[in-house]
C-alpha cells in the first residue's frame, strides 16, 4: 500500500472534514486551535488516518489518533506515530503524553510498542462506559536541541 505520510495543512479542509463523521471527530476544526498539529495519512488523496497534537515545545499530548476501520492493522498508525515523534525530535527532547482507555488493548499495544510507559491512571475518566484512563508517556530525544521553531500549520 502506497502511503503518504505529512504534516496536517490548514488547506487540507476539505480532505480532513471526510473522516470526520467516521472519527466522530472534526479534525479540520481542531487545527484551528492554538498549539495544535497533526500528521495525517493519505492513500491517492484520501485520508485513512491521523493524529493530533497539543502542546508547547518540549511537552505534547496525543489528544485523538484514528485510521479508517478499512486499513486497520497495516501499520498505518504505527507509520504515523512514528514520522509524529521523528518530527519532534527534530525541534529538540520533548515528553509526549497520552492517554487511553484501559480496554483499547489495540492501542495499548500500539502505544508500548512505540516505547511509550505507563506513567498514571484516572479513575472514571471515561464515563462512557466508566472506564479509567491510563496514562503514558515517552520522551522523544531530541536530534536538534536549539532549533525551537514552533511547528507551522496549526
Ligand atoms: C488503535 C488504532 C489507531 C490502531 O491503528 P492501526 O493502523 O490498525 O495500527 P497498526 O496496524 O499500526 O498496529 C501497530 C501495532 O499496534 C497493535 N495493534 C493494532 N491493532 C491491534 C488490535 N486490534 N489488537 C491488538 N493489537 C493491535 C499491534 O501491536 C500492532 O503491531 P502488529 O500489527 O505488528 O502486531 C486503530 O485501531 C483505531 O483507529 N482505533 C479507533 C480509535 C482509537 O482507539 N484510537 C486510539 C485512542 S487512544
Amino acid at each position: 500500500m502506497v502511503l503518504l505520510i505529512r504534516q496536517a495543512r490548514l488547506e487540507d479542509g476539505e480532505t480532513l472534514r471526510g473522516m470526520s463523521h467516521i472519527a466522530g471527530f472534526d479534525l479540520a476544526k481542531e487545527l484551528r486551535v492554538g498549539g495544535a498539529w497533526a500528521m495525517v495519512a493519505l492513500r491517492s488523496e484520501e485520508l485513512i488516518g491521523y493524529v493530533l497534537f497539543r502542546g508547547v515545545l518540549g511537552e505534547w499530548d496525543v489528544i485523538n489518533l484514528f485510521v479508517a476501520p478499512d486499513y486497520r492493522r497495516r501499520g498505518v498508525a504505527r507509520d504515523l506515530m512514528a514520522s509524529a515523534l521523528e518530527e519532534i525530535g527534530l525541534q529538540g527532547t520533548a515528553t509526549v503524553h497520552l492517554d487511553v482507555r484501559e480496554g483499547n488493548e489495540a492501542a495499548i499495544a500500539l502505544y508500548h510498542g512505540l516505547g511509550f510507559s505507563d506513567s498514571g491512571r484516572r479513575a472514571g475518566y471515561y464515563r462512557k462506559g466508566d472506564e479509567d484512563a491510563l496514562l503514558m508517556k515517552r520522551v522523544v530525544r531530541g536530534a536538534c536541541p536549539d532549533k525551537g521553531a514552533p511547528f507551522a500549520g496549526g
